[in-house]
């Protein structure tokens, strides 16, 4: 059963909305409750203003929150109209986002070694994970992947928080091994040594993660992205099929046990 949801809307204020890569920005806002409660691996649904034909709020996860600042750091790709929208949005612009919603990474109280595997803009929730693990004191290397050099997000970042090893992958190989991500990881799995594997980023990239780390003998989640109307358990649209039944991302996830993901 889903848990109650613990989201509230929350007004925002935007400290600062710059570009980071290519067609990727970086969104701080203000909002000093919802910086408080946040938690790794969960997201936060975005009202954008500027079409009154556009109804539907905008999920996207957090990269970073700063309970003593107040404020909390997205990192989304330009993808559409409301994305574009967003992205024209300036420092001091106010809106509404409904958050904290669905259930984030569930680290296993006995994890002694964990490896997070991103592509593409599937990266900002292992961030927040990466720094749990940190806070923890339980070592973590780190996989990201992209089409190319320039849509890479997340190195330094994942670098600071101390990961022990961090390799990428591009598909053009300007950055990195020519390549999947996935074949880094499942390189990484096969020596072994990992008993937790988080993972997010497109769906065929999640589903081989989560391969290796079965055949690897590691527990894995896997963070879906689905389309979401409501985000609070109210239309179906972000179902996921598991081998428990259909399970709302919005509510049941958008983390789950990607041993029980069957149509990613
Ligand atoms: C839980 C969750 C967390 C997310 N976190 C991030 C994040 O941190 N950064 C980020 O850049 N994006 C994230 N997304 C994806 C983001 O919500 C979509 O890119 C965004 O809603 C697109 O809105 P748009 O109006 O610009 O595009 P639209 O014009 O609505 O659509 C443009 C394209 O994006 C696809 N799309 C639209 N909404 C979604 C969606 N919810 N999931 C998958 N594809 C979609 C459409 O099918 C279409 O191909 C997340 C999605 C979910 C469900
Ligand atoms: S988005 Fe409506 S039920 Fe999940």
């Amino acid at each position: 059963m889903p848990q109650p949801s613990s989201a509230r809307l929350h007004e925002f204020r935007i400290v600062s909305n710059d570009k980071i890569a290519q067609d990727i920005f970086s969104l701080v806002i203000e909002a000093p409750q919802l910086a408080k409660t946040i938690k790794p691996g969960q997201f936060m649904n975005f009202e954008v203003p500027g079409n009154a034909m556009s109804l539907l709020r905008i999920p996207l996860s957090f990269a970073r929150a700063d309970a003593d600042a107040g404020t909390v750091e997205i990192w989304y790709a330009v993808v559409g109209d409301g994305t574009e929208r967003l992205s024209r949005m300036k420092p001091g612009d106010t809106s509404t986002v409904l958050g904290p919603g669905g259930k984030g990474w569930g680290v296993p109280a006995e994890c002694s070694r964990a490896l997070l595997v991103g592509g593409g803009i599937g990266v900002p929730p292992l961030v927040p994970l990466a720094a749990e693990l940190a806070r923890a004191g339980i070592p973590f290397d780190v996989c990201l992947g992209a089409k190319t050099a320039s849509e890479l997000v997340g190195e330094s970042e994942l670098d600071a928080l101390g990961a022990q090893t961090l390799s990428v992958a591009t598909d053009d190989g300007t950055e990195g091994h020519c390549g999947f991500v996935t074949d880094l990881a499942a390189e990484l799995l096969q020596q072994g040594g990992y008993d937790y594997v988080a993972t997010c980023g497109p769906g065929v990239m999640m589903q081989k993660v989560a391969e290796a780390a079965l055949a690897a003998g590691a527990y894995c989640e896997a963070s879906l992205e689905r389309m979401m109307s409501c985000g609070f358990g109210a239309c179906s649209t972000c179902n996921v099929e598991t081998t428990e039944g259909m399970k709302g991302a919005c509510m049941c996830g958008p983390v789950f046990d990607a041993s029980k993901v069957v149509v990613w």
